[in-house]
């Protein structure tokens, strides 16, 4: 498929938004450690994931992604891993009962380690230095030393991601997982949250839960209620990295990133012919596309055409993050124009990335009724244009964070001192992604009502 592609060609493409080494002797001997790792992921993983992302694209089921914005070296820790992947088993039953459908789980985790930035620099006190990159590739801290590019760190962020990974595969598949479990703490978050819409939907997956115990189906019996499938991804913007971990897929021949389940690619660099979409179209992966305004409907045939010449359902997912009240302004286009390519694809909403806003406090930060007023807006245009609303994707922690304002844990601008810790974007705290996840659910069910059924969209 894929004929005249080699995993280095990339590297006679235009890159932007990928670092300079300035030590090539240091850069190649971490190349070539990296290349002599086993990958993250395997072959069978990323296909039997894109075979759940083929049912998304028909309607079958529904994806949650979500995650921190950047993955950090210091808050690497079991508990924080922990934390993320229990409020993300959360959402998912939330999520499950109101769309009536599986949910595919995919977490930013274990690779989100290199950001795009608007600004190659960053400028404090009339000190001017490069800007941060993400722990994979420079340090957050601000003095010259740190901001100087270090290749050794694609080491670190492979062994942090490798041992990320072999916890999230424990918690998938050695009971943490277990539907009642996650439910119970589904109701200590109700009990807390004071709201009755909260406490009705809960309380209607409880008589679920219990008619399927009294109908003989639990836990004990049927490994689906105990156990998740859990898949990884990030953004594939550094591309030695993403190189030097790519495998052959010893079943088909085929090359796959061996660095995450899915990787996408980043608003900033999604130019048809430049470094990353090149990179990306030989590998296999499940692919993401982020779309934000400046993507016009011609750079989005170009790119469907590129990354999935054999139309595949499941390969493509885009991720639409354009901002509340502009996704009218901009989604509808891109629908047509994916219409008349008659490409299959999952559209994912990003209600995060086109919310970003300055505090009067000074923080970078998002509101709560921004991020749901664009997720509205998102199901709204899906319905007018007869197409299926697929995902949702969201940055957040499962921590106690302040960073966004809003939700019902009530986070003010003069709040968001208390607990900011992102290195990053700001990210939802559990909280408010909890509540995300039942406001979303009730979107979906009452899509599900109005469109008479559950497998049942309307006609484009
Ligand atoms: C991100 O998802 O963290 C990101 C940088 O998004 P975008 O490319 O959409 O700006
Ligand atoms: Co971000």
């Amino acid at each position: 498929m894929t004929g005249d592609w080699t995993k280095s060609a990339w590297r006679s493409k235009p890159r932007i938004q990928m670092p300079d080494y300035p030590d090539q002797g240091k850069l190649d001997r971490v190349q070539n450690q990296l290349a002599m790792s086993p990958p993250l992921v395997f072959a069978g993983e990323v296909r039997q994931l894109r075979n759940e992302l083929a049912k998304v694209c028909e309607g079958k089921a529904f994806l949650l992604q979500g995650g921190d914005c950047a993955e950090s070296f210091q808050e690497y820790n079991a508990d924080s891993i922990r934390d993320t992947f229990r409020v993300l088993l959360q959402m998912a039953i939330v999520l499950t009962f109101g769309a009536k459908r599986p949910i595919v789980k995919i977490g930013r985790m274990a690779g989100q380690f290199a950001k795009p930035r608007s600004s190659s620099v960053e400028t404090v006190d009339d000190v001017e230095l490069p800007s941060y990159r993400g722990d994979m590739i420079n340090d957050i801290e601000f003095s010259e030393s740190s901001r100087i590019p270090d290749p050794e760190r694609m080491l670190t962020a492979y062994s942090q991601s490798a041992a990320t990974l072999n916890l999230l595969r424990a918690f998938s598949h050695g009971g943490y997982a277990d539907i009642t479990r996650v439910h119970t703490w589904n109701l200590e978050f109700t009990e807390k949250s004071d709201s009755e819409k909260y406490h009705q939907i809960a309380n209607r997956i409880t008589d679920a839960l219990e008619f399927m115990e009294a109908a003989g189906v639990n836990a004990e019996k049927l490994n689906t209620l105990r156990q998740v499938d859990f898949y990884t991804s990030h953004e594939a913007l550094l591309l030695e990295y993403e190189e030097m971990l790519s495998r052959v897929d010893s079943l088909t021949g085929d090359i796959i990133a061996g660095s995450g389940h899915f990787i996408w690619i980043g608003d900033r660099t999604r130019q048809p012919d430049g470094a990353h979409v090149e990179f990306c179209r030989g590998v296999q992966n499940p692919l993401g596309i982020k779309c934000g305004p400046s993507i016009t409907p011609e750079d989005l045939k170009v790119l469907l055409e590129k990354l999935n010449p054999q139309n595949e359902a499941g390969r493509i997912t885009l991720i639409a993050r354009f901002g509340n009240n502009k996704v009218a302004d901009y989604l509808p286009n891109l629908i047509k124009a994916v219409k008349e390519a008659g490409a299959n694809v999952i559209w994912s909403c990003d209600p995060m990335h086109g919310n970003t806003e300055k505090s009067s406090s000074g923080y970078k930060t998002r509101r709560f009724e921004n991020v749901l007023g664009e997720v509205h807006q998102f199901f709204d245009v899906h319905h007018d244009e007869g197409t299926i609303p697929g995902g949702v994707h969201f940055e957040m922690t499962g921590k106690d964070v302040t960073e966004c304002t809003g939700g019902l844990s009530a986070v003010s601008d003069e709040d968001l001192g208390d607990r900011y810790h992102t290195v990053c974007d700001p990210r939802l705290n559990s909280s408010q992604a909890l509540e995300l996840a039942f406001l979303v659910s009730e979107e979906l069910a009452s899509r599900i009502s109005r469109n008479n059924g559950p497998n049942k969209v309307r006609a484009a």
